[in-house]
């Protein structure tokens, strides 16, 4: 009663932010995210009949503190599989955890994808994909590979790949200029976002064209009308957190330094542009030919610890152990 899964993070190219409902952690906006290679998640899923509750040991500690979410999602798949049993989770992630690279979106897609295989559920049942959006909100996009589609319905989400990595094999950059978690969760900063930044609304509002416009550019490969339309979803979505109370400022001067960047490159002709979220760490997403060139440019800014280059993953995936 044991399985092992792998999966790696998203970045959003179209943000969301904000929830229409916190029970069900249903977002207020879709978004649209494309899948990283190179950073990768790897769990270990063993239900174990001598357990009183679950367990999530990550990164060799004990993560108790991750338990109401963890139970979430463990006691939905529990009744979808007719187990009883509590389980033991081990993860490890590659990168630095909670720090802006979506190690929540890769760590419930490959604990659901593990607990799914352990249980002898279908891997391709879509309420998998609800069970992972419980743990986190970007979770059912790193339940695929390439570019992702996570749409609000009547019912709640529906995600599906929209791409694949070989059909638009671009290449992200990514930029870390901390190791250190953030202090403001993602969950607790949305909710805060909607109760009190005078701009909230104008970012839910004007969602929806930035979607439609995006699908239209990325089905085209229109890379530079993508650029412009992603920095600008980016900017509101910080505009909403800079217009919190207390201010969600989840950049730092080495942030703004590579965004700056990322633009002064774009205006000398090179295919790339940023996209930043709730953490200081900038992605910066290119063409294959301009990845050397960007990488080198950020990397030589004062304060940047460590270039990650990715190309586009697959999605998360049961792997033998
Ligand atoms: O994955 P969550 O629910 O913690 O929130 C992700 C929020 C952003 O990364 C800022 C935006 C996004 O769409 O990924």
């Amino acid at each position: 009663m044991h399985a092992s899964a792998t999966a790696h993070p998203n970045v959003a190219l179209i943000k969301y932010w904000g929830k229409r409902d916190e029970a069900d952690n249903l977002p207020a906006v879709g978004s649209i995210s494309v899948t990283l290679g190179a950073l990768t998640t790897e769990t270990t899923v063993k239900f174990d009949d001598s357990l009183e509750h679950d367990v999530l040991i990550l990164n060799g500690q004990e993560q108790a503190a991750e338990h109401p979410r963890l139970a979430a999602c463990m006691n939905r798949l529990r009744r979808l599989g007719n187990e009883q049993r509590f389980a033991t989770v081990t993860s490890k992630n590659d990168f630095p955890t909670a720090a802006g690279l979506a190690s929540s979106a890769s760590g419930y897609a490959a604990l659901v994808t593990a607990a799914a295989a352990a249980i002898g559920l279908d891997a391709s049942d879509p309420r998998l994909l609800d069970i992972a959006r419980v743990g986190s909100g970007s979770a059912p996009r790193s339940m695929f590979g390439g570019f992702v589609l996570l749409q609000n319905d009547d019912q709640g989400t529906v995600c599906e790949q929209i791409l694949r990595p070989a059909d638009w094999p671009l290449v992200v950059v990514v930029a870390v200029t901390t190791d250190a978690q953030k202090s403001i969760t993602s969950r607790v900063g949305m909710e805060r976002s909607r109760l009190t930044s005078d701009y909230y609304d104008a970012w839910v509002e004007s969602h929806a064209t930035d979607m439609q416009q995006a699908l239209e550019y990325i089905r085209h490969k229109d890379f530079f009308s993508l650029a412009e339309l992603a920095e600008c979803n980016c900017l509101k979505m910080h505009s909403v957190m800079m217009t919190t109370r207390p201010p969600l400022l989840y950049w730092l001067p080495e942030t703004l330094a590579c965004m700056r960047k990322v633009v002064e490159l774009r205006a000398e002709g090179l295919p790339v542009f940023f996209t930043v979220d709730a953490g200081p760490q900038v992605k910066a997403i290119c063409l294959p030919t301009s990845a050397n060139a960007v990488a080198d440019a950020l990397r030589a800014i004062p304060g940047v610890r460590r270039i990650i280059i990715s190309d586009l993953g697959e999605g998360a995936r049961q792997i033998m152990q």
